[in-house]
């Protein structure tokens, strides 16, 4: 079983959305996958409530009983657990990261978001756990070029201790759509620009972990 944990000190990242979508996309390819909503906001399970489908299955609790809960999952059977987490609490933050095989931090492209990730990286780089920073609501890819906004980030983030994965997500208005009754992006456009970059993205990050 492996688990990832979405992890970004900064609020608004993208934590929820990348995991919402990182599990569909994980039981997409076949494997049983459990979501677990650490944030007390409780945003992927208000998602989860608004899905119809089953999977991923879904569980609730604190960031600090995320060792008990991935006991429990192993002996159910799961063979990836995705992590939603809060931002603002370290204590969350870590524990969370301390029982992850990777970390994945996202971060918008902006400099105040560019700005706050050191607060992250250092907090995995200390617990010595395989991270990648990636970048999300960027401005979209026109034909073969990056924009230079991404390319910008890109160069500001050499300065941290993560690597940056190299496909990004877009800002793009599916992301928000989908997610109203409970879908993700492939549910909702299945051959749309945000499905495609979220399977690269998949397959990006589950290369690594
Ligand atoms: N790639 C994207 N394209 C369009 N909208 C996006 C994208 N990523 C995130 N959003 C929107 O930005 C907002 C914040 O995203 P999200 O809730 O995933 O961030 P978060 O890091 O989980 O926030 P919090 O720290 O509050 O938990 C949401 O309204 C979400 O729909
Ligand atoms: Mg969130």
């Amino acid at each position: 079983m492996k688990t990832l944990s979405l992890i970004a000190q900064k609020g608004g990242t993208g934590k929820t959305t990348l995991a919402i979508h990182l599990a569909v996309q994980a039981q997409r390819a076949g494997h049983r996958v459990l979501l677990v909503d650490t944030d007390p906001q409780g945003s992927a399970g208000a998602w989860w409530q608004r899905r119809a489908a089953a999977e991923p299955a879904l569980v609730q609790g604190q960031g600090t009983e995320l060792s008990g809960i991935l006991e429990q999952a192993a002996g159910r059977g799961f063979d990836w657990v995705i992590v939603d987490t809060a931002p603002h609490s370290s204590e969350q933050s870590r524990a969370c990261a301390e029982c992850s095989d990777a970390v994945v931090i996202p971060t918008r492209p902006a400099i105040l978001d560019l700005d706050a990730i050191g607060i992250t990286t250092a907090l995995v780089a200390d617990l010595k756990v395989p991270a990648q920073i990636v970048l999300n609501a960027c401005p979209p890819r026109t034909r073969a070029r990056e924009p230079r906004l991404v390319a910008e980030a890109r160069e500001a983030l050499t300065a941290y201790p993560a690597p940056v994965c190299p496909v990004a997500l877009s800002q793009r208005a599916a992301f928000s759509h989908a997610l109203i009754d409970g879908r993700a992006v492939v549910e909702f456009e299945a051959q749309g620009k945000a499905a495609a970059e979220v399977d690269a993205l998949w397959r990006a990050l589950a290369q690594v972990v």
